[in-house]
């Protein structure tokens, strides 16, 4: 089963509209020539001066969320169809970091999620256990927990990309090594499998995410499980284009 390599950037509260479009002018070029899907998800209100700037190369513009309602009384959010308006693409779904800090939840999660897909935005569903889950032996429950809720109700599981980020490697420069990032990753295709059916899990696009970066994506890109990156911190540098670059 071929599954096409998909490298997102997640910037999170950083660029301005300056250093957003230089960043891009300068990845053109590097990125030209990537046989992966390739998109930086950016601050919102970022998103329209990003989507000119990206315009005619293979770089797609993403949000870093999206509320679950159509419109209404809902100060601060921003809806898909504003998203829609300025030809974005992809939607980071659940991050931790919007979890910890902005009380997101498995539900807020699940309403997005198909807010999103009903919008024909593509979700990057972000999942992943924090460091006390993984000692004491709960990442498998945590996992289980986040896709049997988060993905409820979901008709075509090939719709969206899932994002496994360990959110003990969030930000930490601790990468999980290869071999833990496939074997969660290979327990997440199995999971997917089990909860739509064995064939779309096969399709599915996952990602691994946390603290990769230009040394040591090939050795997680080179799992059979892992089929992208959500790249933080060196998505804000030249680097990006290495880890776009991963199989060169
Ligand atoms: P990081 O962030 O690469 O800076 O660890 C990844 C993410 O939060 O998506």
């Amino acid at each position: 089963m071929s599954r096409k390599p998909f490298i997102a950037g997640n910037w999170k509260m950083n660029m301005t509209v300056a250093s957003g479009k230089k960043l891009i002018e300068d990845l053109k070029p590097l990125v030209k020539d990537a046989n992966c899907d390739v998109a930086l998800c950016v601050p919102a209100i970022l998103i329209p001066e990003m989507v000119k700037a990206a315009q005619g190369s293979s770089i797609h513009i993403g949000a870093e969320n999206v509320h679950f309602a159509d419109k209404g009384a809902y100060t601060g959010e921003i809806s898909a169809d504003m998203l829609k308006d300025y030809g974005v693409k992809y939607v980071i779904i659940g991050h931790s970091e919007r979890r910890q800090y902005f009380a997101e939840t498995d539900e807020t999660v699940n309403k997005r999620t198909l807010t999103a897909l009903n919008a024909d935005l593509t979700p990057i569903v972000c999942v992943g256990e924090t460091l006390s889950e993984r000692e004491n032996n709960e990442t498998e429950k945590v996992l289980d927990r986040q896709l049997e809720v988060g993905l409820k109700g979901i008709e075509d599981l090939t719709k969206l990309v899932i994002a496994y980020e360990p959110v003990w490697a969030i930000g930490t420069g601790k990468t999980a090594t290869d071999e833990q990032a496939q074997e969660t990753i290979a327990y997440i295709r199995k999971k997917l499998g089990q909860l739509f059916c064995p064939n779309c899990a096969e399709k599915v696009i996952i990602q691994y995410g946390g603290s990769m970066n230009a040394a040591n994506c090939k050795g997680l890109m080179a799992q059979p499980d892992i089929d992208g990156g959500l790249i933080g911190g060196a998505s804000l540098k030249l680097d990006f284009a290495t880890i776009v670059n991963f199989d060169k």
